[in-house]
């Protein structure tokens, strides 16, 4: 490879070993935490939780809250009720105070729990920004503790080898989102 063409590689190498190490401490910080924080952008949330076809009957679970944008714009904005989990106890106190400030504090609790030993099964619909490793770990406890009917919706990231039901690519602010829609089935 020529000079030339290994200077115009650099920032792309310089980005990903940044996010490698930013991904690394933040995972590291709290014991458990398997996924960095990072922020699903504002548009992102709505499409989400769009595709997810939330109403106010329904209750939404996000895996790995973060923030609680998730959770706090489905009870604002489709007047739905919403559980966070999060490992991260300063996630979870400022997902607490950001619902009390957009008055859904009723609507919207966060709990401090690992995802793969929260109940989940009074979710209708479960929304997370994971990885494809965690995502297949959870497949099981997903089919195992959710209702036939209700919908998985996941930002980028696939379930193994499980078809989704609808892809939309949702061009956001600074990229393409791949979000995912799953139904899950009627039991055997
Ligand atoms: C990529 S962020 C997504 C945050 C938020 N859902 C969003 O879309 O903006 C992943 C979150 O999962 C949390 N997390 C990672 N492993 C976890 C685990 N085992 N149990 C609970 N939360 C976890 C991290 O602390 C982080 O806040």
């Amino acid at each position: 490879m020529n000079l030339m063409r290994r200077m115009q590689k650099l920032p792309l190498v310089c980005s990903g070993l940044w996010l490698f190490a930013a991904g690394w401490l933040g995972c590291a910080r709290v014991p458990g935490v398997e996924v960095p924080y990072v922020q699903t952008p504002s548009e992102v949330v709505m499409e989400m939780l769009r595709l997810g076809r939330v109403t106010p009957d329904d209750v939404v679970y996000d895996l790995g809250s973060g923030d609680g944008r998730l959770v706090i714009a489905a009870a604002r904005y489709f007047g739905a009720r919403g559980v966070g989990i999060e490992l991260d106890p300063a996630l979870v106190a400022e997902s607490a105070k950001i619902a009390r400030r957009a008055n859904v504090a009723a609507r919207a609790r966060f709990l401090q729990q690992d995802i793969f030993e929260a109940d989940i099964s009074e979710a209708t619909v479960v929304t997370m920004y994971l990885s494809p490793d965690v995502n297949l770990r959870l497949r099981p406890k997903l089919l195992s503790q959710l209702s036939p009917g209700a919908r998985i919706v996941s930002h980028d990231f696939p379930i193994g080898d499980w078809a989704p039901d609808r892809v939309v690519n949702f061009k956001g602010p600074e990229r393409t989102h791949v979000l995912s829609l799953w139904v899950v089935p009627p039991r055997p």
